[in-house]
């Protein structure tokens, strides 16, 4: 049964039994400070629940988008690891507002699950709450399932809230056995059960007989009237009846998993090694539907929810080798998942795409030199502790962007824990700076002279950065014209808090010379202190006063105009600072070719922004130069093993105070010093290769003809015998050899010699006669590997005395 209609089928049964289909809600709650997110489809109910509202119908249905990452329900950390928790699933719900109660909800539970889904009776559950006797009574009298099915649980269970405050009740659940062979804890003793830790038994469907208020104090208010709020997993309905391994090879998210291989080159897997997959495909799903709802990913609230999915995506998109963005690409296919049901998503497919690829594109600027640094921290940890320091697993958030849970998830895959107290000391000290340092630069200025417009300018930090790049913006777009000709136009635009990105026509790259001079016209006018006003004004005024406007943009007819003084005038509905002198400093980071006549430049304003980033790339700049170190040390130990001289390391021990430019210096003559060690010890091995050929050589015994060498060495193996032999049988062509070694548990052997009447391969015939293993080979060399190591000895003596009396 394919997923659209178990759905439909779910949908369809509630309606013959007068429900109103109710629309599904949005994934981020309408006036509900109490949620982040939608998490569960009853949300929508929350004011009948409570008694505050009503809706024309007492019955309702619907199947709804619900994300489980925060709060009171979060599935975040099981996501990928089973196959059954995901960030954002579908539920299926009926509800009752003061109609309906609990005979019927059992009653057509049961109905749907058996006579339309067709699941087997015998394989399901039912857990009740410890007290709720008269649910117990219910399903033994109006249901055929077997009366030892029926199983009582406590407040963790089977009592189910909406979020630390709100509607709540007991509730009865129905739990699917799904076979021993789902059970992923065959490792760890225990028995499989209900409610178990592990997966063979899983739950499909929550009945809840909501009938309490939580208050804060955590007290439980009755409410006056019982309702039934149930929800029920598509996702893992839908894996039963398709027979699939889990839910990721249902048709919900085969076609995500199947462009990711596609994309990735690495073929899905149900085990462990299938976990990057997995991941990617579930976080695609919340990134597309959340922001399909408007919500960005930013720094704060939903936004970094958002943030923090999208670079832990990354993360596991990196280790399936992809180092590009990824993730925008599978928007496509969650929507052939997902879009008839959802059908505002096809609309909003380009929007939603750009939101993740320019995201994408922010965060792999440092996700590889994060991972570096990480591994730096890491390997530098002190005596055995098992613990990343708060001071680093900040470092990672602020220099690098990840997340605090990205880093802690990094350290569980090693087997460390994280210090989160030192990493809330670190970045509580780093709020309070900026806030003292909001206030110096306080811009909550007064309202600016023309049209009487107040600047929009607030106290908050993200809103002044988001400002100062918007006009630095305004300003970039003037001194580009100002310096490159009128030709300038804007083409693309993106103001963020971290930087800011404009693109414009232009038909050639920029000069260095070119560059400074735009950076240095628009610093200058951050110097002049520049009024920026707002004036409301009709559009044809503002284009006879010269107001830059955007190509095919449609404007209604009395528009804003932002002006700098006489420098720069633009039609802006956007936020800015009251006066050039807050934007501080404007700095060009890079400027880049994006299509034929399009050139990029990307941004920052802010002192605090500038400095931020410039340490930011020192951080990269270190990682790598850290890195490398690393290198030179190992390669003079390796050195100093072989006898040679190691070479200094004393000019590199301050490299952490450093600048960029002094780093990248030092790490180039790092490199010059690994190209000398690795020469060094190239030489050293050679040459030590020449003398064990010379020394063995000399021990063989001469018989007629021939030398005679029999020899075993401890660790080699079959190439390195072979490497040898080559030496030896090129520097001295009379050489009869009988190589042997034990390499791990087995032994080897390698024959090799120039006598045609006395094979290779006899020889080694009679070895493993003795020694056993397998082999064979030519007259003039033949191996064998598998043989048992006590024998080796024994096996060797006895070919000795054979080869001494065939060779005289
Ligand atoms: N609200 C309940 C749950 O989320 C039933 O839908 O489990």
């Amino acid at each position: 049964m394919k997923s659209q209609e178990v759905r439909q089928k779910f949908i369809e049964f509630f309606q013959q039994k007068d429900h109103e289909f109710a629309a599904p809600s949005p994934v981020v709650p309408q006036n509900d400070p109490s949620l982040l997110f939608t998490n569960a489809g009853m949300n929508q109910f929350k004011d009948v629940f409570l008694g505050a509202g009503t809706r024309p119908y007492t019955r309702a249905v619907n199947s709804q988008v619900c994300i489980r990452v925060s709060g009171k329900h979060n599935d975040l950390e099981d996501v990928g690891l089973d196959t059954t928790h995901h960030t954002l699933f579908e539920m299926l719900g009926n509800w009752s507002f003061g109609d309906y109660y609990k005979r019927e909800a059992i009653q057509w539970a049961w109905e749907l699950f058996t006579q339309v889904y067709g699941l087997p009776k015998a394989a399901l559950y039912a857990t009740i709450y410890e007290t709720d006797d008269e649910s117990g009574e219910l399903w033994k009298k109006i249901t055929d399932i077997n009366p030892a099915h029926i199983l009582k649980f406590g407040n963790k269970d089977n009592f189910w809230e909406m979020a630390q405050t709100g509607p709540c009740g007991p509730c009865s659940e129905i739990h699917l056995d799904r076979g021993a062979d789902h059970c992923d804890k065959k490792e760890t003793p225990h028995t499989c059960s209900v409610n178990g830790i592990c997966a063979r038994y899983i739950e499909l469907w929550n009945l809840v007989f909501i009938q309490y208020e939580r208050q804060e104090d955590g007290s439980l208010l009755d409410l006056p009237q019982k309702h039934v709020d149930t929800g029920a997993g598509l996702e893992r309905i839908v894996a039963y009846l398709q027979h699939t391994a889990s839910n990721y090879e249902t048709d919900l998210f085969e076609p995500i998993i199947k462009k990711i291989e596609t994309l990735t080159g690495i073929p899905y897997s149900d085990g462990i090694q299938g976990m990057p997959h997995r991941v990617i495909a579930d976080h695609i799903r919340t990134l597309t539907f959340g922001i399909a709802d408007n919500i960005l990913p930013s720094n704060d609230g939903r936004g970094y929810v958002l943030r923090r999915i999208l670079r832990r995506g990354l993360r596991y998109a990196q280790k399936l080798n992809i180092t590009q963005p990824i993730l925008y690409k599978l928007v496509g296919s969650v929507i052939d998942a997902m879009g008839s049901y959802y059908d505002y998503l096809p609309k909003r497919k380009d929007f939603i795409e750009n939101v993740i690829k320019s995201e994408e594109e922010g965060f792999l600027k440092t996700l590889t030199s994060g991972v570096l640094h990480f591994q730096n921290v890491v390997d530098s940890l002190v005596n055995n502790s098992d613990t990343i320091p708060g001071k680093e697993a900040f470092k990672l958030y602020d220099t690098f962007g990840f997340p605090i849970d990205l880093t802690e998830l990094m350290a569980r895959e090693r087997g460390l824990k994280v210090d989160l107290a030192g990493f809330r000391t670190e970045l509580n000290a780093q709020r309070a700076q900026s806030r003292n340092h909001i206030k110096l630069h306080n811009c909550d200025a007064k309202d600016v002279p023309i049209g009487g417009e107040a600047r929009i300018v607030t106290h908050d930090e993200d809103r002044l950065k988001m400002a100062r790049h918007h006009t630095g913006t305004h300003l970039l777009q003037a001194a580009l014209r100002q310096i490159l000709g009128e030709h300038v136009y804007q083409s693309g635009s993106l103001v963020d808090v971290a930087r800011l990105r404009f693109d414009f026509s232009h038909f050639k790259s920029l000069s260095p010379e070119q560059l400074t001079e735009i950076e240095s016209l628009v610093n200058a006018k951050i110097e002049d202190n520049i009024a920026v006003t707002a004036a409301q004004m009709p559009l044809d005024d503002a284009k006879k006063k010269g107001a830059m406007a955007l190509f095919g943009e449609k404007y209604d007819d009395v528009v804003r105009v932002i002006q700098i003084g006489d420098f720069s005038m633009e039609l802006c509905g956007g936020t800015h600072v009251p006066s050039t002198a807050a934007i501080e400093k404007f700095r060009i980071i890079s400027e880049s070719a994006i299509a034929a006549g399009t050139r990029r430049i990307e941004a920052l304003c802010g002192e605090e922004t500038i400095s931020h980033y410039q340490e930011a790339e020192r951080q990269k700049h270190l990682a790598l130069f850290n890195q490398k170190l690393k290198t030179v040390k190992a390669l003079n130990q390796e050195n100093t093993t072989l006898g040679g001289t190691p070479v200094s390391l004393a000019d590199f021990d301050k490299a952490d105070t450093l600048t960029s430019e002094d780093i990248i210096t030092l790490t180039e003559t790092l490199l010059s010093r690994i190209k000398q060690q690795e020469k060094q010890i190239a030489d050293k091995k050679n040459h030590s290769a020449a003398d064990t050929v010379r020394d063995l050589i000399g021990k063989a015994t001469p018989i007629g003809n021939h030398k005679l060498l029999i020899h075993s060495f401890d660790q080699y193996d079959m190439g390195m015998l072979r490497t040898l032999s080559d030496h030896m049988i090129s520097s001295d062509p009379s050489l009869v050899l009988v190589l042997g070694s034990v390499k791990d548990d087995q032994a080897l052997f390698l024959a090799r010699l120039k006598k045609p009447d006395l094979p290779a391969a006899d020889i080694i015939k009679e070895l493993t006669g003795i020694a056993g293993g397998k082999g064979g080979g030519r007259a003039d060399m033949a191996q064998a590997g598998g043989a048992d190591p006590s024998k080796l000895d024994t096996a060797l003596r006895h070919i000795d005395s054979v080869l001494s009396s065939r060779l005289s």
